[in-house]
């Protein structure tokens, strides 16, 4: 063989080496979890994989080769995800953004990443994550941390505050005869009021604090629905409002510390009255509580028509002291997701503003034989 020769085979050899690696490597990116898509510098697509095909829910072969005009009047193109990618033309041209955060039409979260540059030769680069697993930990761990300081705090600082406040209440009991014969009742009757106020926020507190394992029992789901509803009826009345009770068909058992539980159901029907309440005295107000079984959990349902929450509402819904009423403590709902927690079990919330909101408590069903 010639020297001419070998050397020709050996670019060749060469050559298909690289374009094996190339493949190799195209595939890969062809079948990422990630959405991969690439733009020349004249704004033109180059690659798309597949999963990117998937976001955009367009066909590949039907975006290769377009510019982002076009693409931007591709009759299959959402306006939602039309609206969104001018968004992110317009962050990363005129404002140099290379990460973005978006969520789609579901709600899941996603993370964009723009690479560009020297090193890209000019071309544009957006690689697409799916980021709502993380953020849903990222959350739940913030939340909880948040839980475990408020528990300290509360359990060294409540007893102090309770026991001068009791002391207080029963010198005011003792004065208040004397206030009456002054003609000043009602200035005992707002210290009262106001002290028994101050003890129930001590005793929410005290709640959130307790390590409590849930002292449990088993109990059928209905029974302590039953009792739940009870204790809401004369308060229900006087909101004008009412609540409905949907009975299940086969019983379903819970092991639960009843007087937890009862106090989480408590607080959320509370919370609906109150939401019913601010959509004025017309409005006919309607708490529906019904189960559903959902493989191995029950699934508490209470909805209400009230005032319903925005997003940003929803978000902080569960940190303590979040309250968006004048005389709210903001822990109602940081205390019942802990106690559910305690008890293996969530809570999920689904809201329209005008329209009402849905607290479902999940928990672990008991088998019984
Ligand atoms: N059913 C509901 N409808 C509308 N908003 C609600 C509902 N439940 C809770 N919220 C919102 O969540 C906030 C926090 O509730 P919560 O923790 O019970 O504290 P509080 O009732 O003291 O404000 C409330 O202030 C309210 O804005
Ligand atoms: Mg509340």
């Amino acid at each position: 063989m010639s020297e001419i020769q070998e050397t020709l085979l050996q670019s060749l050899e060469a050559f298909q080496t690289t374009q094996l690696v190339k493949n190799k490597y195209e595939n890969i990116l062809e079948h990422l979890d990630s959405g991969v898509i690439l733009f020349d510098s004249e704004g033109v697509l180059t690659f798309i994989n597949v999963q990117m095909a998937r976001l955009l829910e367009i066909s590949r072969k039907s975006l290769t080769g377009l510019t982002l005009l076009q693409i931007l009047r591709h009759p299959q193109l959402s306006r939602y995800k039309k609206k969104k990618i001018l968004r992110i033309y317009r962050e990363t041209i005129f404002h140099r953004k290379r990460y973005h955060e978006l969520s789609d039409e579901t709600g899941r979260q996603w993370l964009l990443t723009v690479t560009y540059g020297d090193q890209m030769d000019g071309d544009f680069l957006f690689s697409v994550k799916d980021v709502s697993d993380f953020k849903q930990i990222e959350q739940t761990a913030y939340r909880n941390d948040k839980l475990a300081m408020l528990g300290k705090i509360s359990a060294s600082i409540a007893h102090e505050i309770r026991n001068p406040l009791t002391a207080i209440r029963g010198f005011i009991q003792l004065l208040r005869p004397h206030l009456t014969k002054l003609g000043k009742d009602e200035y005992a009757r707002i210290i009262l009021t106001e002290i028994d106020r101050a003890n129930d926020i001590i005793y929410e507190f005290l709640n959130s604090s307790k390590p409590s394992a849930p002292q449990t029992t088993v109990i059928p789901v209905s029974s302590l629905l039953k009792e739940v509803v009870l204790l809401t009826e004369s308060e229900a009345l006087m909101n004008g409002c009412e609540v409905v009770l949907l009975d299940e068909s086969t019983p379903l058992h819970i092991s639960v510390d009843v007087k937890q539980i009862k106090q989480v159901i408590l607080n959320i029907i509370k919370n609906a009255m109150d939401a019913i309440a601010d959509q004025g005295h017309e409005h006919t107000g309607r708490i529906e509580i019904r189960t559903r079984k959902d493989h191995k959990n029950v699934n508490i349902c209470i909805s209400d028509n009230g005032k319903g929450m925005d997003h940003i509402t929803l978000s902080h819904l569960f940190d303590p002291f979040f309250t968006t009423k004048e005389t709210g403590t903001g822990l109602g709902l940081s205390v019942s997701y802990r106690i559910i927690k305690n008890h293996r079990g969530y809570i999920s919330v689904d809201s329209k503003v005008g329209k009402g909101t849905e607290f479902v408590i999940s928990l672990p069903i008991v088998e019984m034989s």
